[in-house]
């Protein structure tokens, strides 16, 4: 197979500070969130998405939200983006006010998983987010727009196609640049993935398409491939694989970056990441939470290299 038929370039949404810590049982302090971020950036990470801007009662790992974009912003790496996750007009306020030129709103393709996530239904979040879009454009920030379940629900089993298609599609009429879509449990194999991909892409372009595959049960990477098949070019994915959401239990985190990065790049695909500094990066945020990097290639890489120094 050659790999003229895929992208040749990918970009990657780094979204380990944010997805991957949200879900740490220990609230990971400020100090390790902004030495993270920029380690990330010095190992080529273009877009990292760097904390939320919702509720602590909900999730106070994120808590720290306004701390650690206002530290991160006073020294942005040259040419990187830094977006944060803003469900409402009071985290949309709060972020602009810590200086965010990116916001993602999220939804879900599943009324339960929308009730649990956000405590709201589809049709009230996105009466939600449009005051959110307003109020950015207006301020001349990009928004994101994510998706939530956009192939499996953990409350309500398999999701119809033709509902992520609709929430897409009103994300995008609202002005969202580009549609994350999220394997949110990670049961999404590379035909349910594509079917849902064919029904998106009549509605949004591929070119606005990302694929955010949650890798708990293994199947993330072969999700990716079936994108990039399609054409889709943006994939979130987590340093170390960290991660996974507070409301959809049993949920691990994404695909690793490096895992990620492996396979594109064994693929002939550009990243513009450096792989060693990242299996770095993967090695440091694990041993900061107190374990092994739970990817395979920072696994492989990091045994590669201990290997070769015992040779020496
Ligand atoms: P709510 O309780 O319905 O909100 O929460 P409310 O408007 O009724 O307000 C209740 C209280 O929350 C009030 O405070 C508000 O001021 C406060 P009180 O008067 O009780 O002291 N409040 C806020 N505080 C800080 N920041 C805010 C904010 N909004 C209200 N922005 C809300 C609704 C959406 C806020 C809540 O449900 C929430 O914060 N949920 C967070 C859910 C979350 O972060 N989930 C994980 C991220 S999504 C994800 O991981 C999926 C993704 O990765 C894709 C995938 O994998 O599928 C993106
Ligand atoms: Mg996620």
């Amino acid at each position: 197979m050659t790999t003229s038929r895929f992208p040749s370039r990918v970009r990657i949404v780094e979204v380990g500070p944010r997805d991957g810590l949200q879900n740490e049982k220990q609230v990971v302090p400020a100090d390790v969130k902004v030495e993270l971020i920029r380690r990330l950036a010095d190992a080529g990470l273009q877009t990292i998405e760097a904390t939320s801007f919702v509720s602590p009662k909900w999730v106070p790992q994120m808590g720290d939200n306004t701390e650690v974009l206002t530290r991160v912003l006073a020294q942005p790496a040259p040419g990187v983006d830094y977006p944060v996750l803003t469900p409402n007009l009071k985290g949309f306020e709060a972020a602009l006010a810590a200086g965010a030129k990116e916001v993602a709103v999220f939804g879900a393709a599943s009324e339960s998983f929308s009730q649990k996530n956000i405590n709201c239904s589809i049709a009230e979040s996105l009466t939600r987010f449009r005051p959110v879009t307003e109020a950015a454009r207006a301020a001349g920030v990009k928004v994101r727009g994510y998706i939530s379940c956009v192939v499996g629900c953990p409350y309500e089993g398999a999701v119809p196609p033709h509902k992520v298609a609709e929430v897409a599609a009103t994300l995008l009429e609202m002005g969202c640049y580009e549609i994350s879509l999220g394997d949110t449990i990670g049961t999404g194999n590379p035909a349910s993935v594509r079917r849902m991909l064919e029904a998106v892409a009549k509605v949004v372009p591929v070119q606005q398409l990302a694929g955010h595959y949650h890798d708990t049960y293994g199947m993330a990477a072969a999700n990716v491939a079936a994108s990039l098949e399609l054409g889709v070019a943006v994939f979130d994915a987590s340093v170390g694989g960290l991660g996974g959401c507070p409301y959809a239990a049993g949920a691990s985190g994404n695909v690793a970056t490096e895992d990620l990065v492996w396979l594109l790049h064994g693929m002939g695909i550009a990243t513009g990441i450096d792989l060693d500094r990242l299996v770095d990066t993967a090695a440091w945020i694990s041993a900061q939470l107190g374990r092994e990097p739970a990817s395979r290639v920072a696994r492989a890489v990091l045994a590669k290299r201990a290997q070769a120094a015992c040779a020496n």
